[in-house]
């Protein structure tokens, strides 16, 4: 098999090498296509392009398979904590008992928020959106943390930072609970696990300590392992692409976050929730929704929120294993949500459907979290939150990759300029 192609455009020739992935992946290098034939390639949507090298997730979306550094995300899910994750993640192998305890203890000693932050948040309209407050109090930590400013950290600088961001992430997450719904602050434990701490700092009050059941705690575990890593999505491709400037990584992290609430990405979950609801308030007809949905130019179509997904085109393996713990979880907790019905029947609906069959349009990881979130006692808002403190662990991995691997470019794609051609300046006296 050869390992280089050439291009030959307008008689100039670009010898363009393949890169071999593990699993027989294979890519076109064409980094060297624009120096050699003065052509740039196309890609909207960077649907075919490859933006780096990695060693951390491994999607095959044809095929429904998500690994973290080689451990299919069933097992995971299945058998290890959030900082588990993280720490297979952030160091590519899973920890022993001992590296877990020193991990856990490293993040935990950093889970208190600066007062100028708790100030800061408590400045923030209660008419905004949480993620909006998740992403300013993110970037101003810099400003408490004026190490982070150092645009070449050593490994050790590296470390200690993504420790901070791990932490002072779950603090914010329930801080911003907290202040969207008019509580006050509860501080964290040294006590408690990440999971645990998390519900206590949202949950607890001044005068009683909130004791999760096992299921809360275990079901906030799944969705959070579930999230915390997708590859080269939206709102990780945003973190290394401002972190290839050698900009600080809590202002990396930031724009991440940002990305992350459009609802295209992490803000798919509350738009799946608010979608059941207009359903349930519609009569669950859900028949006319998925006709809605496919109603091409119509001046009502609508997107079924929580189904497609640009790499998956077999069910997401995340909503698999959602599905079934959302079933679980409500039972166990003796919640009966209607809007669990509306999106059993929605499900069904469009999955016989020939315009979702034809597309491959499955139930994406946001398709049935919310109905978790909720039975849990989160608001509707609260969800895209949710998946950013899930996502930390991956965006952190990303960028510490990126920061050690000598070969990262500042991120600079190019474009066809479609514009005018070039014109006579005309004063303005004459237009
Ligand atoms: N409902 C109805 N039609 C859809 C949907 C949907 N949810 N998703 C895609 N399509 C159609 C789309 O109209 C297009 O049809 P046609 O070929 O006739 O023009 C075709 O399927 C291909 O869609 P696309 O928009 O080109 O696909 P994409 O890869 O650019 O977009 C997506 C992927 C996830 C943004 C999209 O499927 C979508 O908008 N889904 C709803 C939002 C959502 O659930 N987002 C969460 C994604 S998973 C969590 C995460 O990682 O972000």
């Amino acid at each position: 098999m050869s390992d280089s192609i050439k291009i030959i455009l307008d008689g100039k020739t670009c010898e363009c090498p393949i890169i071999t992935g593990v699993e027989g992946y294979k890519a076109v290098d064409i980094s060297k296509l624009l120096a050699a034939t003065s052509h740039i390639t196309f890609d909207n949507g960077f649907a075919n392009t490859g933006a780096c090298v990695s060693k951390i997730t491994f999607v095959d979306g044809g095929n429904g398979i998500l690994r973290y550094r080689g451990y299919p995300i069933q097992e995971l899910a299945q058998h290890v904590t959030f900082t588990e994750t993280a720490y297979l993640l952030l160091e590519g192998e899973l920890p022993t008992a001992r590296q877990l305890q020193t991990f856990d203890r490293s993040v935990t000693k950093h889970l208190a928020l600066p007062g100028g932050v708790l100030k800061s948040l408590e400045s923030y309209p209660k008419q905004g959106h949480p993620m909006g407050a998740l992403a300013a109090m993110i970037c101003s930590l810099a400003g408490h943390y004026p190490e982070s400013l150092n645009p070449d950290p050593s490994a050790d600088e590296i470390r200690e930072i993504i420790f901070q961001m791990l932490a002072k992430t779950n603090t914010l997450a329930a801080c911003s609970y907290r202040h969207f719904s008019g509580k006050e602050f509860i501080s964290p434990r040294k006590d408690l696990d990440y999971e645990s701490n998390f519900l206590h700092m949202m949950f607890s009050t001044a005068k009683k300590d909130y004791h999760p059941d096992e299921t809360v705690v275990s079901a906030i575990r799944t969705l959070l392992v579930l999230h915390a890593d997708h590859e080269q999505n939206c709102s990780t491709s945003t973190v290394r692409l401002a972190g290839s400037s050698k900009a600080n990584l809590f202002a990396s992290i930031s724009a991440g976050v940002c990305a992350l609430w459009g609802p295209l990405h992490g803000g798919a979950n509350q738009e799946v929730m608010e979608m059941l609801e207009v359903i349930h308030a519609d009569g669950g007809d859900v028949q006319k929704f998925v006709n809605r949905a496919k109603g091409k130019g119509s001046s009502d179509k609508v997107r079924l929120m929580g189904f497609g997904h640009r790499v998956y085109k077999n069910y997401d393996p995340r909503a698999k294993i959602i599905k079934r713990r959302c079933m679980d979880i409500l039972k166990k907790l003796g919640v009966h949500d209607p809007l669990l019905e509306v999106a059993l029947k929605l499900e069904d609906a469009a999955l016989k459907d020939p315009y979702f069959i034809e597309r491959k349009l499955y139930p994406n990881v946001d398709f049935y979290s919310g109905l978790i979130y909720k039975a849990i006692g989160l608001p509707t808002v609260m969800f895209p939150v949710m998946f950013a403190l899930g996502r930390m662990p991956g965006w952190l991995a990303h960028w510490k990759e990126m920061k050690l691997d000598p070969s990262t470019r500042i991120g600079r794609p190019r474009q066809v300029y479609a514009g005018s051609a070039e014109r006579r300046f005309v004063p303005m006296n004459q237009r």
